[in-house]
C-alpha cells in the first residue's frame, strides 16, 4: 500500500513537472469516472499518458503522448478531424459501451463505435491506458483479449508503435493505416497516407493524395522484397499474411528503447525513430534514395542507384522514346525489342536476380502451384510477362505469381533472394545468352 502510495506519488510528481498543471490520478475510466480539462491517465509504469492537449491554443483534442519525454510527442490523437473548441472537453465511458468527448454543451465531438453484439458491456467496464501505449475498452474490465470492445490500436493516426499493425483486418473490416499530421500544430489528416493494398500479393504503399509515391515491395511470403533485411538487434519485425488478415509489425527487444514508425507529413516520407540522448533522432526512412520513388523508370524498366542513368531498360526491352531517356526521363519506360510469339516454344524467360518484385497487388497469386507449372501457365497465355515464386501459403516451395500486367517499381538489388522470370521471344532469350548478359 504504501508503495503504491509512493509510485502515485513520484508518478504525479513526474507528470507534474513535464506537464505542469496536469494530474495525473490513474490509467482507468469507467463508468463512474471520466477526465476533463488537465486530468490525465497515466500508464501503470508512467510509460504513456492520455489526455487533452491544445497545440496552437485554440483547439483541443484527445491524445496519448510518452509521458517522459519534455515536449508532447502525440502517437494517437481520437478526435483528429473534429476539434474541440468548447472547453473544458470530458472523455466519458458512456452506459452503451461507447467512449464519448463532450464539449463544454455537453455536445458530441467524438465516440468510438458502439460495442458488436459480443462485446455488450458490463458495469465492470473500463477503458485503460497501458504502458504499450494502446488505450484499451474492456467490456468487463479484465482487459483479456475476448473482452476488447475497442482499442485505440485499432485506429491508428500517424504512429505506428511496436505491437500496432498496418494493414487489414477481413475479420473485423478493419484498415490500420497511418496518416500524417497536416501541420506540426495540426493533426487532422494530412496528405500522405502509408497503408496495404491487397490484391495478388499485398504490398504496402505512400499516398500523396491520390499519387503512390513510393512501395515497399511485394511481399512474398518472406518479407517485403523492397525492404532490406534490417537486422537490428533492437528490434523484430514481421509481415503476416493470413485468411483473416494481413499485417507490418514491429517489436523492441529493450522495452526501455522508446521508438516509434510514423509518416513525416513535412518530410513525406515514412520514418523510424529511436529516442536518445534527449532527442528523436532518425534510424531509418522511405523513400530514401532517388530509386525509392515509385515506378521511377516507367513500365519493363528498372532501377539502379550503382549505374549512370539510374533506369536500365529490363534485357530484351528498349527505351519506348530514346529521345526522352537521353534527357533522363525514363518514367514512359520500355517497349519489347522483339514481339512475342504467343506460340509453343516460341517464347522463354529471362531471370532478373535478387530484384524488388514488380508492382503485383494486380498480378495473379497461384497459392498452390510450383514454379515451373507456373512457367507454363504463363506460356499458355499471351497476355503473361512474368512469373515469380510466392511463398504465401507457407508451403514449401510452393505457390507462384503470374503477372498480365505492365511491370512497374523494379529496382535493388533488394537483399532479398528473388528471381523474376521476365517472358520474352525465345529469339531474345538466345541472343542475351549469347551475349553472356548476366543480371
Ligand atoms: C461524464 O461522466 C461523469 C462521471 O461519471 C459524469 O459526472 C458526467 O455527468 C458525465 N458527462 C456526461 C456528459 O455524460
Ligand atoms: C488547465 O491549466 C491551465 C493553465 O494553468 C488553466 O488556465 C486552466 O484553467 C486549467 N483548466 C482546468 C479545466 O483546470
Ligand atoms: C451535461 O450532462 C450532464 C450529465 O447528463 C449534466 O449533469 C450537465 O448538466 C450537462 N451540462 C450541460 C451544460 O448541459
Ligand atoms: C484509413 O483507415 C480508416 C479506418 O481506420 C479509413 O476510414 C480510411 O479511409 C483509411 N484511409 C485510407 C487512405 O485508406
Ligand atoms: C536534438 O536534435 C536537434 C536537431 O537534430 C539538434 O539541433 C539538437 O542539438 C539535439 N539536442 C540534443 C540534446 O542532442
Ligand atoms: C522542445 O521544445 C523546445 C521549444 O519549442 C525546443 O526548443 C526543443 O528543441 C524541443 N526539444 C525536443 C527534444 O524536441
Ligand atoms: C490495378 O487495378 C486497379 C483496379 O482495376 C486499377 O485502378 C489500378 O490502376 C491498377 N494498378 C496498376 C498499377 O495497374
Ligand atoms: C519458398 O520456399 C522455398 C522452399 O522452402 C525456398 O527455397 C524459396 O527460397 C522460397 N521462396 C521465397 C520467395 O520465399
Ligand atoms: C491470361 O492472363 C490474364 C492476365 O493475368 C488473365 O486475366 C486471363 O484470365 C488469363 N487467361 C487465361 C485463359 O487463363
Amino acid at each position: 500500500m504504501r508503495t503504491r502510495a509512493l509510485s502515485l506519488l513520484l508518478a504525479l510528481a513526474l507528470a507534474g513537472s513535464f506537464f505542469s498543471p496536469s494530474v495525473a490520478i490513474t490509467d482507468t475510466i469507467d463508468l463512474t469516472t471520466s477526465i476533463t480539462g488537465n486530468q490525465t491517465l497515466l500508464s501503470a509504469g508512467g510509460v504513456f499518458q492520455l489526455g487533452f492537449f491544445s497545440p496552437t491554443g485554440a483547439r483541443t483534442y484527445l491524445g496519448i503522448w510518452y509521458a517522459s519525454i519534455p515536449n508532447k510527442t502525440i502517437v494517437w490523437v481520437a478526435n483528429r478531424n473534429n476539434p474541440l473548441v468548447r472547453t473544458p472537453g470530458v472523455l466519458n465511458l458512456t452506459s452503451d459501451g461507447r467512449l464519448v468527448i463532450f464539449d463544454r454543451r455537453n455536445s458530441t465531438v467524438w465516440s468510438s463505435p458502439a460495442p458488436t453484439t459480443e462485446n455488450q458491456i458490463t458495469t465492470r467496464a473500463a477503458a485503460q491506458l497501458r504502458d504499450n501505449g494502446n488505450f484499451l475498452l474492456s467490456s468487463d474490465g479484465s482487459g483479456s483479449p475476448e473482452s476488447v470492445a475497442w482499442q485505440s490500436f485499432d485506429y491508428p493516426t500517424d504512429t505506428l508503435l511496436p505491437g500496432m499493425k498496418l494493414g487489414m483486418d477481413l475479420k473485423k473490416r478493419l484498415n490500420w493505416n497511418i496518416t500524417s499530421w497536416s501541420s506540426a500544430t495540426d493533426p487532422s489528416s494530412g496528405i500522405y497516407t502509408f497503408k496495404l493494398i491487397m490484391g495478388g500479393l499485398p504490398e504496402f504503399f505512400l499516398f500523396r493524395g491520390p499519387e503512390v509515391i513510393y512501395a515497399s515491395g511485394p511481399f512474398n511470403g518472406a518479407g517485403l522484397t523492397g525492404v532490406p533485411n534490417l537486422r537490428s538487434p533492437s528490434f523484430v519485425f514481421k509481415v503476416v499474411s493470413t485468411r483473416d488478415e494481413t499485417y507490418y509489425s514491429y517489436a523492441v527487444t529493450d522495452p526501455s528503447l522508446l521508438s516509434r514508425f510514423a509518416v513525416n507529413g513535412e518530410a513525406g516520407r515514412v520514418q523510424r525513430y529511436v529516442w536518445t540522448n534527449g532527442n528523436w533522432s532518425s534510424f531509418w526512412y522511405y523513400p530514401s534514395d532517388p530509386c525509392d520513388s515509385y515506378a521511377m523508370c516507367g513500365p519493363f524498366g528498372y532501377c539502379d542507384m550503382t549505374a549512370t542513368p539510374l533506369c536500365s531498360c529490363l534485357p530484351g526491352f528498349r527505351p519506348l522514346s530514346q529521345q526522352r531517356w537521353d534527357l533522363r526521363d525514363a518514367t514512359g519506360g520500355c517497349v519489347r525489342s522483339t514481339k512475342l510469339t504467343c506460340a509453343g516454344a516460341g517464347d522463354g524467360f529471362w531471370p532478373m536476380d535478387r530484384m524488388k518484385l514488380p508492382q503485383a497487388t494486380n498480378a495473379t497469386m497461384y497459392a498452390d502451384m510450383a514454379l515451373d507449372r507456373c512457367r507454363q501457365v504463363c506460356l499458355a497465355n499471351c497476355s503473361c510477362r512474368a512469373y515469380s515464386a510466392a511463398n504465401m501459403s507457407g508451403g514449401v516451395s510452393r505457390g507462384c505469381v503470374i503477372w498480365g500486367i505492365d511491370l512497374l517499381d523494379m529496382r535493388q538489388y533488394s537483399g532479398v533472394v528473388q528471381d523474376v522470370y521476365i517472358r520474352l521471344a525465345q529469339s531474345e532469350v538466345d541472343a542475351l545468352s549469347a551475349a553472356g548478359l548476366y543480371f
